[in-house]
């Protein structure tokens, strides 16, 4: 059995790592030629979004052909040769699988609206309600209504996000099977890792009835019980069979039961689950496009109780605070200036020593923040796009409408990884496709010259590696009423050793009282951001701004 407490997985947004060939696009020889980067690191992994040839209207998601790698970024045998040169570095590969929707310009959306029944009954397609209405109230998370008028027929199809991207009707075994032969085509290319994409959105209710109110919506198409079933199918047809491959399901807002579920290993699923709620804690009334500080105290009850209730359930979580759909973790709950470097090295810590698989996004590694964006044309994401649109519409003002975006936009991390300071970044020798704008401080030549952040990354990878409480240990709470400190113990049921971690999410010294579980007995700092010398921990533990202290009994 493969040991997901021991995993590190990178993530690469192949458009945005390396451009080799000049067309201001990242590519699969770009992150070839990257590899020696990537290696320092020591991950187990790499996710990679999709690659695959798509329309690009929601930058790969709108998958036209899942056998083929898009043109954009290379052939197969560049494919290939990925596998194979990571294969050297022990790094596997973990491919993006949209299987919730294809793009319309796929041949089994393009053969349906031509007329053929087989591939007409891969899509939800439905008359309208009534003349004139669309088959039910449901809308977009990009925006707008989830039905859009099929060809120039009476009928409608369902989409979820964008238009372009039609959603697959898993009720059909023959849907369900396309699904499993995609995922055996690539294992069979030596891929051991599996990224599902919304994969908890698949079981829509037969009826699509209307919902009562946004909410209730997505209980009506979210965490349904045939999700359970459709996944045990798939891993029985296909990645189940090789004990070896690492699977992830991204889940859409769902819940720990829901969670445990997916992930417990007797129930042949999947190995963990991205879940989101940690990533809302700055929605103001659970809004997206909305400005607030994060409520850290929420941050800090949502962590624990899925570290505890996961643990308990046996299932397993996927932790990460960055990915292509999340602005920078540091510029929502770090800091972005005076100490970038300390908040960024706390983050790792409060999430790397948890219970569960960490993931790293690209470029979090150099302590990335969001661009410096000035106007609504720099950015390009789809959903940025329809948001601004509707929130002038709402009456907001345009720079109020900026603002918000600027805070919120998927394009914040999708920015080209900084390689150096140059006004490229070192991204390409052509137009970058999105502009970089701090790299002259934030860049992989300045971090591995004489940065702190990148070789902190290091040594979090090696504590998981090393140390059995950090991979395999029980999760307990500690200070749980304190406002400015993350705080937590690992333990085994089989030694009555412990690591303790301490995290002060503020720029201002604090004091905490430690409770004698964590003060009875001597021990070692095993990391800190700050030079810290501890054999025993104190009563009342001084933490300075952005502290982080992972120390364990000895
Ligand atoms: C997931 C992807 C996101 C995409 C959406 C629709 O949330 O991470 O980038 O837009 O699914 O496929």
């Amino acid at each position: 059995m493969i040991n997901l407490g021991e995993k590190v997985i990178y993530q690469i947004y192949p458009k945005s790592f390396y451009d080799s060939d000049g067309d201001g696009l990242g590519d699969l020889q770009g992150i070839i030629a990257k590899i020696p980067y990537i290696a320092k690191l020591n991950v187990d992994m790499i996710w990679f979004n999709p690659f695959f040839v798509s329309p690009q209207n929601d930058n790969g998601y709108d998958i036209a052909d899942y056998y083929q790698i898009d043109e954009r970024f290379g052939t197969t045998a560049d494919f290939e040769q990925l596998v194979a040169e990571l294969k050297k570095i022990n790094v596997g590969v973990m491919l993006d699988m949209v299987f919730n929707h294809c793009s319309t310009q796929h041949e089994w959306f393009q053969k349906a609206l031509a007329g053929n029944k087989k591939y007409q009954h891969y899509f939800y397609l439905r008359p309208a309600k009534v003349a004139g209405s669309l088959p039910n109230n449901w809308q977009s998370k990009f925006g707008g209504p989830a039905w859009s008028r099929f060809g120039q027929s009476e009928l409608y199809y369902l989409h979820l996000y964008d238009p372009t991207q039609a959603d697959l009707d898993w009720h059909n075994p023959d849907v369900r099977a396309e699904a499993s032969k995609i995922v055996n085509f690539w294992r069979k290319k030596g891929v051991q890792g599996f990224r599902f994409d919304v994969i908890n959105v698949i079981g829509k209710d037969h009826e699509l009835v209307d919902s009562l109110n946004p909410i209730q919506e997505k209980t009506l198409y979210t965490d349904t019980p045939v999700v359970h079933q459709y996944l045990k199918e798939l891993n029985q047809n296909s990645f189940g069979q090789d004990k070896e491959i690492i699977t992830v399901g991204e889940m859409s807002s769902t819940s720990i039961a829901n969670s445990i579920e997916y992930t417990r290993p007797q129930e042949h699923e999947l190995s963990m689950v991205f879940t989101f709620h940690h990533l809302k804690v700055d929605y103001k009334n659970g809004q997206k496009w909305s400005n607030m500080p994060f409520d850290f105290m929420k941050l800090k009850s949502l962590l624990t109780s899925w570290q505890l209730n996961m643990d308990r359930g046996n299932g397993w979580n996927a932790l990460f605070w960055n990915n292509h759909d999340q602005p920078w973790a540091l510029s929502r709950f770090g800091d972005t200036g005076k100490y970038r470097i300390k908040s960024a090295q706390m983050l790792a810590t409060a999430l790397h020593c948890l219970r569960g698989t960490p993931f790293i996004y690209q470029g979090e590694e150099l302590g990335m923040i969001n661009p410096d964006y000035k106007s609504i044309s720099d950015y390009v994401d789809v959903e940025s796009l329809n948001a601004y649109k509707e929130l002038l519409r709402q009456g907001k003002t345009p720079q109020a409408a900026f603002n918000l975006i600027k805070g919120k936009s998927r394009d914040n991390s999708r920015v080209p990884m900084h390689w150096d300071a140059s006004a490229t970044a070192g991204f390409t020798n052509g137009t970058p496709w999105l502009q970089p704008t701090n790299q002259a401080e934030i860049n992989v030549n300045a971090e591995l010259d004489h940065g702190e952040i990148f070789n902190y990354y290091q040594k979090l990878i090696a504590l998981r590696k090393n140390y059995r409480l950090i991979s395999q240990g029980h999760f307990i709470p500690l200070l749980e009423d304190n406002h400015a400190v993350f705080a937590y113990a690992r333990c085994l049921a089989d030694s009555s050793e412990k690591v303790f971690v301490f995290n002060n999410f503020y720029g201002t010294d604090t004091i905490v009282k430690l409770p004698t579980m964590c003060t009875k007995q001597k021990g070692k700092i095993l990391l800190s951001n700050y030079p810290n010398n501890l054999d025993k921990l104190p009563q009342e533990l001084h933490l300075r701004p952005y502290e982080s202290l992972v120390w364990c009994t000895l």
